[in-house]
């Protein structure tokens, strides 16, 4: 910017910040009316991002849709009430919409005017599930803002866990209701049509960890090298790849686990966040940058987890080919007629389904897309309460309001490619080789692998580059 750009700005009453005015932006006439209209009077990196962002490059566009905004709650009676509310209309009209409509059902406290043996149905949240002991059935609590009523169904059901939402059709026996028909508000399928769009590939990485010196450096930056079209293994991939997630946990953060100053390499974490800038400027600028937080991030745990932040991480404010989003969050992607949504979450929530449900305790990563299957039948992201750290916000963002294309998570150091229904479901590897406290816990890392998605037909591919031959993992073309 030359200085009669910034005095532009000053003459408007606009402060423009250091790390701004190293910056070419050609039309400041325009950023000056947007700042305006928008009450802002401080342009720093983060304003300017958010302002002008990169929605659009030609025919390729990129368009954030759940996307926190860093609204704060207290953790009062009176807000937990609210979000479970708005937890609960929202998963109670995704099950309508689910059965096209076709529902009757009735206010739970309503049931003592319904004969005995008629049939009911009812929408409710299970507050309590568990299976008696001798006939093997599953009884379940069933609330809804009227009331609270027992529902028994006479098989085990494994899908279901507390605080779902789910509709039920069966008969009222006593005070009960037996049920004949459950549904979960699940994913539908999306039909896939031919197009002539042209290959565009989304790469998915998570858990970087820089600062860690346990950090997949060497391998990192392979990857980098491989985006710049130094390495010749996959270089047509590597030329259309425009969309690179990063899925959380970014940095390996400060005290976030026993122990963990032994294994820091960088012990500052705006060292640590400068650091990964230093990777991600030698990525080429046509190649987006698409940021989350994750728990390991400078940044509050509890989910939705806001934007990374500016006063820890602002170098990578600098990376004009970044667009940062919250924890979770979703986008479009759109170009030649093609719409494909992308759900992001760090995974937080995994791990409570890991420890609670035996079969998964060995954290294979068939356990985990089981997981992640359960999560999309369920349409939230953390379906047990206590699954995960929430803020209670007015609107609750782990709701998996549309149906994604591609659901991607990490935090569990696994990688894998699989798919439900018409869903690809990825979790995107790490860059960080084994710590001492997984070590104590016998998790294995899956290091350095590279889910592939090429958004034209969601076919995928998982690239190895832990040697310096690149390699395919099999077993991930879904
Ligand atoms: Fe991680
Ligand atoms: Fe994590």
């Amino acid at each position: 910017m030359d200085q009669k750009q910034i005095d532009s700005f000053t003459q408007n009453g606009i402060l423009v910040t250091t790390s701004v005015k190293e910056k070419q932006i050609t039309d400041i006439d325009k950023l000056i009316k947007q700042m305006k209209e928008r009450n802002i009077f401080i342009l720093d990196s983060k304003t300017l991002h958010d302002i002008l962002g990169f929605e659009s490059d030609g025919d390729f566009k990129i368009s954030p849709l759940k996307d926190y905004n860093g609204d704060k709650s207290i953790s009062t009676p009176q807000a937990w009430v609210e979000y479970f509310n708005d937890r609960f209309e929202q998963l109670k009209n995704l099950l309508i919409t689910r059965l096209n409509g076709n529902v009757r059902a009735i206010s739970i406290s309503n049931i003592r005017n319904v004969p005995q043996g008629d049939e009911v149905e009812l929408i409710g949240m299970i507050s309590d599930i568990s299976i008696s002991p001798v006939k093997k059935y599953t009884i379940i609590t069933l609330e809804d803002r009227s009331g609270t009523c027992k529902v028994i169904s006479k098989t085990i059901d494994e899908e279901l866990v507390k605080d779902q939402v789910i509709f039920v059709r069966g008969k009222k026996i006593n005070d009960a209701v037996f049920i004949d028909e459950i549904n979960l508000p699940d994913i539908s399928i999306k039909e896939e049509t031919q197009n002539q769009a042209d290959d565009v590939y989304a790469i998915f990485l998570s858990d970087i960890h820089t600062g860690s010196s346990l950090f997949a450096e060497r391998q990192l930056d392979r990857l980098v090298s491989w985006l710049n079209g130094s390495i010749e293994d996959f270089s047509d991939i590597a030329k259309k790849v425009k969309i690179i997630v990063l899925n959380g946990d970014l940095v390996d953060g400060i005290g976030v686990y026993p122990e963990q100053e032994g294994e820091l390499s960088i012990k500052n974490v705006i060292e640590q966040y400068n650091s990964l800038y230093e990777i991600l400027n030698r990525i080429p600028d046509d190649k987006k940058l698409i940021i989350t937080p994750g728990n390991h991030d400078a940044i509050h745990i509890a989910e939705p987890q806001p934007h990374v932040d500016p006063y820890f991480a602002g170098k990578l404010y600098n990376l004009e080919n970044a667009m940062f989003l919250s924890n979770p969050s979703s986008f479009n992607v759109i170009y030649d007629g093609i719409k494909r949504n992308i759900l992001l979450y760090h995974g937080f929530g995994l791990m409570y389904y890991v420890n609670t449900i035996p079969k998964y305790n060995k954290m294979r990563n068939e356990d985990i897309a089981s997981i992640m299957t359960l999560q999309l039948k369920s349409r939230h992201l953390a379906p047990t309460h206590g699954s995960t750290q929430l803020m209670p916000l007015k609107h609750d963002y782990l709701v998996i309001d549309e149906v994604p294309d591609i659901y991607a998570t990490g935090h569990v150091h696994n990688a894998f490619i699989s798919k439900y229904k018409s869903t690809v479901m990825i979790n995107s590897s790490c860059w960080q080789f084994q710590t001492k406290y997984q070590k104590k816990y016998g998790i294995i890392p899956q290091v350095a692998k590279l889910p592939v998605v090429n958004l034209k037909n969601k076919r995928t591919i998982m690239l190895d580059f832990l040697n310096e031959k690149i390699g395919v993992l099999e077993g991930n073309a879904v």
